[in-house]
């Protein structure tokens, strides 16, 4: 979500002859755009703004601003206790941004926005000057949550839930598509909920519209939340051919007495329950989730509890987490805090262990056939090929299930020049790594959703 917001404030910005710079030293505004979901996130933000004190004081002009949640929670006190701090924005803000640089600009005065408007900014759509430069792209559907999660903040900085309409949605889908884009992940914090407040239609439909979208090769979305997870929208899966095998469903516990105090509003039976019917429905289809170990009152058996979950499910990846205290989320309330130390040893338990099913499931792959996406250029994007003794260039995408797969262009049948960004390609998956895959190019069949209409990157 706020790689989507930092798209949008670069777009808003660029009309005051802004552009975004990749040499913090050489730029005349740097804005922040903070995440506040747990403790480590906001110390990243002061300490990184306290280095911005020597650089300002270096570039007196210099603007800083601060925005996101950290911004929409901790507002103005932000200014006070940094007086280099020439903004702060929140949420809700992001379409007032011009004219708030402007006035600081003019007036070189300090300036807090941090009121909360409700419904979604609908201001146009973010493309790259660079045609073909991005070839994934997320969009927003819905913003906010009102589910109140008793650790979580986001419902108090980012309001209630609130969906865009489908028609501007699809637009701005069609319009990313024009410019290159082959692959949309749909946002919200809990898309199960899509469009029933406002009496749109339901996420597995706005789906099928996504999917009807021509030269969209591949849709993916975040976050799914279990207790709404239902099952049109698991027949998705099955139904849509665009929509990708992988469904990221935060569990947070094993324990229902954890689950009940984190107000999930599920038991681990119904979590399992729901899993055993999406891979009923898509046998290929990869789950990956969140925990949060050390949640307060958590015990060595509620811990357990969590442990055993993984172990049941065999989730492609965890994102794991150690419980931190949020401001006004009620658990910070709550009795029975668990000391760093013991929720640092539970979180290397759970890591720990899911590594074992990790790399379970990579090596699972080694030998078959995927259809990946290609994204662009590796990391390590210039290789020797030991037998020409030429360079080769490395390429990156991801399976269907999300998982990263490189390959060398030449280190297969296909010809160099049939490789480009943006085009799916058959890989056959050759070596697992803990967190990635080694693949070579196929020649195989035409791959029947596959292809962009540009004929001379057809194979
Ligand atoms: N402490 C630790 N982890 C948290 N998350 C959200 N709030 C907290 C918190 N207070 C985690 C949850 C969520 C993910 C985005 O961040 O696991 O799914
Ligand atoms: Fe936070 Fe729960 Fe809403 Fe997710 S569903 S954003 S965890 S309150």
């Amino acid at each position: 979500m706020n790689v989507y917001d930092s798209d949008r404030i670069a777009m808003v910005l660029k009309p005051l002859g802004y552009k975004p710079s990749s040499f913090l030293k050489m730029a005349d505004l740097v804005i922040v755009n903070t995440c506040a979901i747990r403790e480590k996130a906001e110390q990243k933000v002061f300490s990184f703004l306290g280095r911005l004190a020597d650089m300002k004081r270096k570039k007196p002009d210099l603007i800083i601003g601060v925005g996101g949640c950290v911004a929409q929670q901790e507002g103005a006190r932000i200014m006070d206790r940094m007086a280099h701090v020439d903004l702060v924005f929140g949420t809700s803000a992001i379409s007032r941004l011009p004219g708030l640089i402007e006035k600081i600009e003019s007036e070189r005065c300090q300036v807090a926005d941090i009121e909360m408007t409700p419904g979604i900014d609908e201001f146009g759509f973010v493309a790259d000057e660079r045609r073909n430069e991005k070839i994934t792209r997320f969009v927003t559907v819905m913003q906010g949550c009102d589910n109140f999660c008793s650790y979580c903040v986001v419902p108090y900085v980012r309001g209630p839930e609130t969906s865009r309409p489908p028609g501007n949605i699809i637009n701005e889908i069609k319009f990313l598509v024009e410019n290159g884009v082959r692959e949309v992940t749909l946002l919200g914090q809990n898309v199960n909920s899509y469009g029933q407040k406002e009496g749109l239609c339901s996420f597995p439909e706005l789906l099928a519209l996504v999917n009807d979208i021509d030269g969209l090769l591949r849709i993916r979305f975040t976050t799914s939340h279990p207790k709404d997870l239902s099952e049109d929208l698991m027949f998705a899966f099955k139904d849509l051919e665009k929509l990708c095998g992988h469904i990221h469903l935060p569990v947070q516990s094993g324990s229902n007495r954890i689950l009940n105090l984190m107000n999930r509003k599920y038991t681990r039976e119904l979590y399992l329950e729901k899993v055993k019917m999406l891979r009923n429905l898509c046998p290929d289809i990869a789950i990956t989730s969140d925990i949060i170990v050390g949640f307060p009152g958590e015990t060595v058996p509620d811990f357990e509890k969590t442990l055993e979950l993984i172990k049941a499910v065999e989730f492609d990846g965890l994102f794991a987490f150690k419980y931190s205290d949020r401001p006004k989320a009620a658990a910070a309330r709550l009795p029975g805090k668990i000391s760093e130390q013991e929720k640092k040893e539970r979180l290397q338990k759970v890591l720990d262990q899911q590594d074992h099913y990790t790399t379970l499931k990579n090596e699972a792959l080694v030998g078959s056939i995927q259809d990946i996406l290609v994204e662009g250029y590796s990391k390590r994007h210039r290789v020797i090929d030991r037998h020409s003794r030429q360079q080769d260039v490395q390429w990156t995408g991801r399976t269907s299930s999300n998982k990263i797969v490189n390959f060398i262009q030449g280190d297969g049948v296909m010809f160099k020049d049939e490789i480009v960004a943006g085009k799916m390609v058959r890989i056959r998956i050759v070596k697992a790594f803990s967190h990635s895959l080694w693949g070579q190019p196929v020649k195989a069949e035409p791959i029947p959703f596959g292809l962009i209409g540009e004929k001379s990157n057809v194979a």
